[in-house]
């Protein structure tokens, strides 16, 4: 059976390529993707993507999850700082959750050190552009319990 996980992108992602360049680089969010969903077909695995600027839409997707996932890769964008309604989302659903960040938050504005969400999470990975995405789809992979 093919194994089905959500990807889901916060506020802000869907204008990835034109977006402070510098920091999140010129790959658009159509780009990236397709770039993970070829990879992702290879592995065969079934990738959703979703891209929402609604906290309320994320929370949904997330709970939506639960019918059909076996995971899911979630960059809550700058609600990564201070939502606590998608954090308990998290810990409500019971499907492992990787928390994706392109840039090295850690590297950069103080706010952004702080994840509400990573702790709730089975675990996080910074700074390293798409590949994160790919990276956390083989981890939630490997870990696989069933
Ligand atoms: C981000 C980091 C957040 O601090 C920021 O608000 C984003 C993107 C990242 O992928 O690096 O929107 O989640």
């Amino acid at each position: 059976m093919s194994r089905r996980y959500l990807i889901i992108h916060g506020p802000n992602l869907n204008l990835l390529g034109t977006r402070e360049p510098e920091v999140y680089g010129s790959m658009t969010l159509a780009a990236l993707n397709e770039r993970l969903t070829n990879w992702g077909r290879e592995q065969e695995l079934e990738l959703r993507c979703v891209q929402s600027n609604h906290e309320g839409h994320i929370i949904d997707a997330l709970h939506e999850a639960r019918g059909w996932a076996h995971g899911v890769v979630l960059n809550p964008g700058a609600y990564t700082h201070y939502s606590y309604a998608i954090r308990d989302a998290v810990a409500a659903i019971g499907l492992p959750v990787v928390e994706v960040h392109l840039s090295n938050v850690h590297a950069r504005e103080e706010f952004r050190h702080r994840s509400v969400i990573a702790p709730v999470c089975r675990g996080q990975i910074v700074g390293l552009g798409w590949l994160g995405y790919r990276l956390a789809l083989e981890a939630l992979e490997a870990l696989r319990t069933d």
